[in-house]
């Protein structure tokens, strides 16, 4: 198989879209916020025009990534894909929010890696576990706890912490538009938008 160079480049793709591309990947606990954060955020780029999509984990693996359980190979697996696939998205012109707990640094710094310098924002959604247990929207940590949900995040499986992020939102601190509001601030200081 060889790569084929096409004559619309990513550049041609952000000057039509008149902004930068790239990924927006939060991190952190079930509970911890991310979706709401990034669907929040994701509205606002939306309303200023901005091309966007958001990716997230629950509904990613109802499709892409429905072969897919909770194993450490098959989140792996699953951050891969998903990587991949945001890859293609900031190719096209579009910041892609990916929202994951993405337990593991090193599949984290992977997607980081494939994608140019600067491009990718490590976004740690930081909520102490008590809190997210207490929020408990689906309640899956009551049926951790309860022995009936093996290896889950936090409680029998590990999440390891970003070690660099370029944000944190301590999200039990912060309401969900504030948090988001933030970070539109931070992309329009690094000249994203
Ligand atoms: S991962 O670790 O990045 O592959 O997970 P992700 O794709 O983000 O999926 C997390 C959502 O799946 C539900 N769920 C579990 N989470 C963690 N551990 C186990 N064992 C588990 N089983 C199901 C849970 O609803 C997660 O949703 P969020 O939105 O994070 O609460």
């Amino acid at each position: 198989i060889t790569w084929h160079e096409t004559s619309v480049t990513q550049q041609a793709y952000r000057e039509n879209n008149g902004h930068h591309s790239g990924v927006i990947w939060f991190t952190g606990l079930s509970g911890s916020g991310k979706s709401s954060i990034a669907n929040e955020l994701n509205h606002l780029l939306h309303e200023r025009g901005i091309h966007t999509y958001l990716l997230d984990g629950d509904n990613i693996r109802h499709g892409l990534n429905a072969d897919l359980g909770f194993s450490e190979e098959e989140r792996k697996e699953n951050i891969r894909r998903i990587g991949e696939v945001s890859k293609l998205f900031a190719d096209s012109g579009t910041i892609v929010l990916t929202a994951f707990i993405s337990p593991f640094q090193e599949d984290r710094d992977r997607v980081r890696a494939s994608l140019p310098e600067g491009d990718f924002l490590e976004v740690y959604v930081d909520c102490p576990i008590l809190e997210c247990e207490s929020r408990d929207p689906k309640g899956l940590y009551k049926k951790a706890r309860q022995g009936q949900i093996k290896g889950f995040t936090g409680i029998d499986s590990p999440y390891e912490a970003p070690k660099h992020p370029d944000v944190i939102l301590e999200s039990h601190q912060m309401d969900i538009k504030s948090c988001a509001e933030k970070l539109l601030i931070l992309l329009e200081d690094k000249g994203w938008i």
